[in-house]
């Protein structure tokens, strides 16, 4: 199979750790060089770096704050000068916190839609200035809450929901210009993020977590890098709009 990916350029965002991370490495193990976006973890994005590195590919860590426009913009500005094109954006920055409707603040609501929305806008707008005329590939990270919300996901499902959307109405919107936009929804993955919520990894939720799963465990970063791999892939290329549920039969 031709993935056609050899000598492409990729933006993750929130690269530093996780999903992130995986998807970065995963993406550079097929010759794709990427950028390592992060937002504070210099030194988990530099490992990053160093552990492409240590496998011959290339990439570049690169700080901004994705829910910022003047970061964004920059971001692409840096990428661009560092290896001279630009044709895949992986928005895969996100930030949960889950609690009761009544305990969320206007502050939490900007932060989740900020970072886990507004960012992916900010990014396609500055993709298009970017990609090439012959196309390019954007991919939202979405969650399995956007459709099934478990309790207290009100409002981390509501900004994954709005990911699926705004997945499909930019694949109509995009296609006349051969830019593909899809999503993966994974479900409960280890991360840094999900390990210092503190209330799933080691917890009788994980058990619980286990036994709902077809597949039996908690997926890993590597699940959902290789889904994305595979979609940003020539062998994807007449897939766009849809959402693929990377979550070992959980939901
Ligand atoms: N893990 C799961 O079970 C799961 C399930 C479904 C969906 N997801 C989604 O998958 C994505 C990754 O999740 P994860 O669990 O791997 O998260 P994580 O371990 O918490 O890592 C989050 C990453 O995003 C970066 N980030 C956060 N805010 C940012 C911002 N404003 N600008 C730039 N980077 C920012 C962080 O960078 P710094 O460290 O530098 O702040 C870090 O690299 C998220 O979109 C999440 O909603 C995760």
């Amino acid at each position: 199979m031709n993935l056609n990916l050899n000598g492409k350029v990729a933006i993750v965002t929130g690269a530093s750790k996780g999903i992130g991370a995986g998807i970065a490495k995963a993406l550079a193990a097929e010759g794709v060089k990427v950028i390592v976006n992060y937002a504070t973890s210099q030194g988990d994005a530099n490992q990053v770096v160093t552990a492409i590195e240590s496998e011959n590919g290339h990439a570049v860590a690169i700080q901004a704050d994705v829910s910022k426009s003047g970061d964004v913009e920059r971001l692409f500005k840096e990428a661009y000068a560092a290896f001279g094109r630009i044709d895949i954006v992986i928005n895969n920055a996100g930030v949960f916190k889950f609690e009761p409707v009544e305990n969320i603040t206007e502050e939490e609501f900007h932060r989740q839609f900020n970072t886990n929305v507004l960012a992916p806008f900010l990014t396609t707008q500055q993709a298009l200035k970017y990609f090439p005329e012959s196309g390019g590939n954007i991919i939202n990270i979405s969650s399995g809450a956007s459709k099934q919300p478990g309790h207290s996901t009100s409002l981390y499902g509501a900004t994954k929901a709005a990911v699926d959307t705004l997945t499909e109405a930019l694949a109509k919107e995009l296609g006349s210009r051969n830019i593909r936009v899809n999503a993966v929804a994974p479900g409960v993955t280890e991360s840094e993020g999900v390990h210092s919520l503190g209330t799933i990894i080691g917890t009788e939720t994980e058990n619980d977590i286990i036994s709902a799963t077809a597949l039996g465990r908690i997926g890993q970063p590597d699940d959902i890098a290789t889904v994305v791999v595979f979609l940003v892939s020539d062998a994807a290329g007449w897939l766009t709009g849809v959402r693929i549920r990377a979550s070992g039969g959980l939901f």
